[in-house]
């Protein structure tokens, strides 16, 4: 399994490019079962989820060609079982779902198991589809679901936010029979590019960015081109990376306008951001101050740059209080950062970190994608060398992660 291993101390200089949203294409791509037509996505990062999403939708019947950056996705489905060797690896597997039902009336998803991150189950997706006439079964750790009239529009009110119920319903929705309305949906920056890429493909949706989507169904939707929006997580991530290291990088293809919370955060604790022409410059001059955050379903602090923070506040002045809301367990490079001298006790949902002066290099161990890229902040930081293990855990969300930062500077290497 491949390591990466990092020299901490220099403070990142340069620019880095920003890549396409993981956390869009992948619902982007389920698109491709909503048409026979060719649907072509611009923007597309290289990542190991995407290949993922790749073999599965292969095995329906729709083929994922890649040309240079973009992905051309056409074919009929021949297939609607998800089978549980693709799910189990990739939850976002289950996206499939709603789209495989709305076009072939039946589906057989593997039921995806929990991760790291916590249990995280699936019943606001399968509740919200039995609203809209589906029958769903459980059956071997499959979802067998079966909708013999065909789908129809329904009023559904979620419980709590959740992007990927959100997801799976605003697809099915839109080849359903009638108006489907969908309150307290997530509002993130993915779903309104899902949504403008669903409208491109002739699908009537409004309430775009609000937690109220109207969408009136369609019998059937036609291919489009659609140009994925930059990874706002990524760009945090790499600001954090100037925050941390003490430097100065533009994040180009970044844009500040979906990362406001993340934006206020780096702010307080004493960054500088400048936003300029296709990007914004990111700096760090004096000392960091610490900072509490609270992650919240969007507009609020997004749970996917909580690891990152927390490394940034392992080095600041002072003590921050990291509260996380949305993931039963999302705390696992806590103890990791510790073994790098970072002082974070963590309870229930809840971490307190208090600032050291600075952190020193180590052996440690990734184990979600979020906390993997959180040691490698840490150790772009610390002084001496850290070597990270089992980074498959990065290659799923972070594209060419030590070619971007070793052009800002970093001594950087992956070891094979
Ligand atoms: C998406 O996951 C993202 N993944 C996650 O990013 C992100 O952390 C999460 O949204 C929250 O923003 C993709 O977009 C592929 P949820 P998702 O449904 O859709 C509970 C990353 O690092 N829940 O909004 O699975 C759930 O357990 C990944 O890029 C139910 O209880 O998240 C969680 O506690 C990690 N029942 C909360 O809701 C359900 O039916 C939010 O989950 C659905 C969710």
């Amino acid at each position: 399994m491949d390591r990466i291993r990092i020299t901490g101390g220099v403070p990142l200089a340069g620019s880095i490019t920003i890549s396409g949203a993981k956390n869009a294409a992948l619902p982007l791509m389920t698109c491709g079962l909503l048409t026979d037509d060719r649907l072509v996505l611009s923007n597309v990062a290289k990542l190991a989820d995407l290949q993922t999403m790749a073999e599965l939708l292969a095995q329906h019947g729709i083929a994922v060609e890649p040309e240079g950056r973009s992905l051309s996705l056409g074919g009929r489905i021949t297939n609607t079982e998800a089978p549980y060797e693709i799910v189990c690896k990739m939850r976002a597997s289950f996206l499939v779902l709603g789209s495989l039902l709305a076009r072939c009336r039946e589906a057989r998803v593997s039921l995806p198991g929990g991760c790291d991150i916590g249990t995280r189950p699936v019943d606001l997706h399968l509740k919200g589809l039995e609203a809209m006439g589906a029958v769903i079964k459980l059956d071997a750790g499959y979802i067998d679901a079966t909708a013999p009239t065909g789908l129809r529009g329904a009023n559904i009110v979620f419980p709590f936010v959740s992007v990927g119920a959100t997801e799976n319903l605003l697809m099915a929705a839109s080849l359903a029979e009638g108006t489907t309305v969908l309150k307290n949906a997530a509002r993130e920056p993915e779903i309104a590019d899902l949504a403008k890429c669903l409208i491109a493909m002739g699908a009537e949706i409004t309430g775009i960015g609000t937690d109220t989507l109207t969408i009136e169904g369609k019998k059937t939707l036609h291919g489009a081109d659609h140009a994925i929006l930059p990874d706002r997580i990524e760009t945090g991530t790499y600001a954090c990376a100037a925050a941390i290291t003490g430097g100065k990088i533009f994040l180009e293809n970044a844009r500040t306008d979906d990362l406001g919370a993340v934006i206020s955060a780096l702010t307080e604790a004493g960054i500088i951001i400048t936003p300029a022409r296709n990007g914004f410059w990111i700096e760090r001059t004096g000392k960091l101050r610490g900072t509490d955050v609270k992650t919240e379903p969007y507009p609020g602090f997004p749970t996917d740059m909580q690891a990152q923070f927390m490394a940034l506040m392992a080095v600041a002045e002072g003590a921050s209080m990291i509260t996380e809301t949305i993931f039963e367990n999302r705390f696992m490079h806590v103890p990791e950062l510790n073994r790098m001298g970072a002082r974070i006790n963590a309870h229930a949902s809840s971490a307190i970190i208090r600032g050291v002066h600075h952190l020193s290099g180590a052996q440690v161990m990734a184990t979600d994608l979020r906390a993997s890229v959180s040691l490698v902040l840490a150790g772009l930081a610390a002084k001496g060398q850290t070597t990270i293990s089992r980074v498959y855990h990065l290659d799923r969300g972070y594209e060419a992660v030590e070619e971007k930062l070793a052009a800002c500077g970093a001594k950087i290497e992956r070891l094979s």
